[in-house]
């Protein structure tokens, strides 16, 4: 179908050194994957204890890990004017996240400083002028400085949370310090220039699985073969994808069929995988994105974000119906892989240990990231 997209949203730039680039054309050539630098084998042969998808122990390790990491709390798009206001949630944590009078999008701790209450409920976003504790009517200004006077409490502020905002996306962790472990990732999505995309389509759903099984399933691209037969395998190099680690995040390149023969490598021409640790998947496509966020309920269940992203709003149907396809073609080919999480899950419970190949370096490289996490 011939759209009107822009040509500049279709920016033909890879971030990628020459060597990154000629490391996917030698897969694409061999057609075997690659088995990345730095991986031994010796992982392989021991394999996986399965105690680390099912023990309460370890899934409070975990969560105390997943506090110390910076997770998606919103989309721009979603708070586009002073006032718009959202409550977001990752596990236990609740926020309030806001655009105050100076149109800066900020967060708070979603807890009234008087008894605790919850301020801000429901997952909708609403228009405020103020914040107004349903209690006992404590009242906060958009920047989150408490206005009822005469009240005693320890401190006059909400507690704000830092904020980063990339690619239509807002994260939040509770520091700064945690929000810098971003950092490495959102340089190099600047270089898509991705700042004006919108959400097209949100999905939330929980599934019966630990949240490391819906992880493992996009960090690797063995699988695709077999689970994607009919979606994605038609349109990629048959194992040929490139698995190269940013620190405890990575990236994972797919070539399109297309890479072979394209003298200088494009965006067209390749999927590219960005994994940012622990449970943030973004596929980039030629002009769009999709994204999946696993967040941990308990150890044997799980709740799964998943989003496609686009260059701007669409104007005409014409423009609806372009996306509507993209959309429904990552939906489908994500669904394929979610679908198995509960069947992953069921045997994991039945097994003592499991052993992924050295096809699947990025599920050893996210296990010695969780070991090695501070
Ligand atoms: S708990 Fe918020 S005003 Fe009392
Ligand atoms: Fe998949």
């Amino acid at each position: 179908m011939k759209t009107e997209i822009k040509e500049t949203y279709r920016t033909k730039h890879l971030p990628f050194s020459e060597l990154l680039l000629e490391r996917v054309r030698k897969q694409s050539e061999l057609g075997v994957p690659e088995i990345y630098p730095g991986f031994d084998g010796t992982d392989a042969d021991s394999g996986l204890s399965t105690d680390g998808y099912l023990k309460n122990d370890v899934f409070q390790k975990e969560t105390d890990l997943l506090r110390r990491r910076p997770f998606l709390a919103g989309f721009q798009d979603t708070l586009s004017k002073p006032g718009d206001c959202v409550s977001t949630n990752f596990m236990d944590r609740n926020w309030i996240l806001l655009r105050d009078e100076k149109n800066d999008l900020r967060a708070f701790a979603n807890t009234c400083l008087h008894r605790g209450t919850r301020l801000i409920s429901g997952e909708d976003t609403k228009s405020i002028r103020k914040i107004v504790c349903p209690y006992h009517s404590w009242t906060y200004a958009t920047d989150g400085e408490l206005l009822t006077s005469g009240c005693e409490a320890g401190n006059k502020k909400l507690r704000e949370i830092p904020l980063m905002e990339t690619a239509g996306m807002v994260f939040a962790g509770e520091t700064n310090e945690i929000l810098d472990l971003i950092e490495p990732v959102r340089r190099e999505w600047d270089e898509y220039k991705l700042d004006s995309y919108v959400p097209f389509t949100v999905l939330k759903e929980e599934g019966e699985y630990n949240w490391k099984v819906g992880v493992e399933i996009f960090l690797e691209t063995y699988h695709i073969a077999t689970l994607h037969k009919n979606s994605v395998a038609p349109v990629v190099e048959k194992n040929a994808s490139v698995f190269d680690p940013i620190g405890e995040h990575a990236r994972i390149l797919i070539p399109n069929r297309s890479y072979k023969a394209a003298e200088i490598p494009s965006r067209k021409d390749l999927i590219i995988t960005y994994f940012i640790f622990p449970s943030t998947i973004l596929v980039l496509f030629r002009d769009h994105f999709g994204l999946i966020q696993f967040q941990p309920i308990s150890a044997e269940r799980t709740r799964c974000l998943r989003a496609v992203l686009i260059p701007e709003k669409p104007k005409t149907d014409r423009m609806v119906r372009f996306w509507e396809g993209n959309r429904d073609f990552f939906f489908r080919t994500t669904s394929e892989d979610l679908a198995l999480a509960p069947e992953i899950h069921a045997g994991v419970r039945q097994s003592e240990r499991i052993y992924p190949s050295s096809w699947e370096p990025g599920i050893f490289h996210f296990h010695r990231s969780l070991g090695n996490a501070e």
